[in-house]
């Protein structure tokens, strides 16, 4: 589904991937780990079409989109859920959800899309007319991640959607990814907290200094003895 192939992505004359090629199956959990500032959320911004890459290709379903515009991208169904999460803290839950749907192809389902999102995420059906600048972390972190699911993504790549939230929301955010995949949909999540994401992965990278260094099943993960003491805490 997704074919990013040997790309080299720079930031003026600094080189924050070099070489990188991920692959990813319709349906699939793959998740990227990897320490801080190993390019993790650059990986993902440039599928999203909001860096270029200076050499390789990415394609996805068939097509070359290393060169489209972020809109075009989205339009094309990748959605990208960014670092902490992105709501409109004066809007409420429900106009969040309904400012996710507005591109072409999602607006005119996004009422039937509406209940299926909050069965996913039925917290967000009690709190729908509360401000979502009034919400906890975690609950800000599920509306910002249904509001990308409301525009109709076939991917969604999630950046360390766990970061900063207490140890039991962290716990509820991972089963909402599996849920996600549960209901067919193809993820590509970033995180540092690889115990747990290696947990739902059918695939994973490790990324270190913009360049991949491993790749396999978790199984290969958890056998891999630098991996094990380096990010495993094993
Ligand atoms: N806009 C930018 N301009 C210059 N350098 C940047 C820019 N954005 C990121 N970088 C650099 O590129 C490298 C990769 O950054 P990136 O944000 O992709 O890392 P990351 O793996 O997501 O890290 P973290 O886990 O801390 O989020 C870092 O060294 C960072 O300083
Ligand atoms: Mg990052």
């Amino acid at each position: 589904m997704l074919n990013v192939h040997d790309i080299n992505v720079f930031y003026d004359e600094f080189q924050a991937l070099e070489s990188v090629t991920v692959k990813i199956e319709k349906g699939q959990t793959v998740i990227v780990v990897g320490p801080n500032g190993a390019g993790k959320s650059t990986l993902l911004r440039t599928i999203a079409g909001l860096q270029k890459p200076r050499r390789g290709s990415i394609e996805f379903e068939g097509h070359r989109i290393d060169r489209m515009e972020a809109h075009q991208i989205v339009e094309g169904g990748i959605s990208l859920v960014p670092e902490g999460g992105r709501v409109f803290p004066h809007l409420t839950v429900m106009d969040n959800l309904k400012v996710g749907s507005y591109n072409k192809g999602a607006r005119p389902i996004a009422k039937q899309r509406l209940p299926q999102i909050f069965q996913l995420f039925p917290v967000l059906a009690d709190r729908r007319n509360q401000r979502a600048g009034s919400l906890s972390g975690g609950e800000r972190q599920m509306l910002a991640i249904a509001r990308s699911l409301m525009a109709q993504p076939r991917l969604i790549m999630l950046d360390e959607p766990s970061l900063g939230l207490a140890p039991l929301v962290v716990n509820m955010v991972f089963e909402f990814i599996k849920s996600m995949k549960q209901e067919g949909y193809t993820v590509l999540l970033v995180e540092q907290n690889a115990n747990k994401a290696l947990k739902v992965a059918d695939y994973a990278y490790l990324i270190e200094s913009g360049k991949m260094v491993f790749e396999g099943k978790s199984e290969d993960f958890d056998k891999n003895p630098y991996i094990k003491t380096a990010y495993l805490g094993l």
